[in-house]
């Protein structure tokens, strides 16, 4: 069985689509799974979609994706800008990741405009809503059939 691209979350995801709506959209964490799956399922790929409130539930899904996940698409909502933990756990983990932010982490407050995370990743997105895991499920589906043994 192919392992899946692990999607994983942060603190207040769970609350997409009433959150904010003018920053992070209608879609709820639930539309974004299904968009997730969907946009997978057609490169033949599957995900593995997860959210947590919790920094060490996300440290703890990072290490299991080493071994478990063909690649890492992650969301770390605000832990991306004061998670060294998260980082060190990215940094452990020899699979393609990629890091999404709904919102354009750039255009907004100063503290946002630096990321923990993106030193450990291979790419980043932002500003683009939900499509952007879509271009990242793309972007990882090309990274993993390279690294695939011909
Ligand atoms: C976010 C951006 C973060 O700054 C914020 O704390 C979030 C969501 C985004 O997807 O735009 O919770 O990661």
């Amino acid at each position: 069985m192919a392992k899946p691209i692990y999607v994983l979350n942060g603190p207040n995801l769970n609350l997409l689509g009433s959150r904010e709506p003018e920053v992070y959209g209608k879609e709820t964490l639930e539309d974004l799974r299904a968009r997730c799956e969907k946009k997978a399922a057609s490169l033949g790929l599957k995900v593995e979609f997860r959210q947590s409130n919790h920094e060490g539930e996300l440290v703890a899904w990072i290490q299991e994706a080493r071994t478990d996940a063909a690649g890492l698409i992650v969301n770390a909502g605000a832990l991306t800008h004061t998670s060294i933990a998260m980082l060190d756990a990215l940094l452990a983990c020899t699979i393609p990741a990629v890091e999404v932010h709904l919102s354009n982490i750039f255009a907004r407050e100063p503290f946002r405009h630096h990321s923990y995370l993106s030193r450990a990743v291979k790419g980043v997105i932002c500003g683009l809503g939900p499509q952007g895991y879509e271009f990242a499920i793309e972007a990882l589906a090309s990274a993993i059939q390279k690294d695939r043994p011909a």
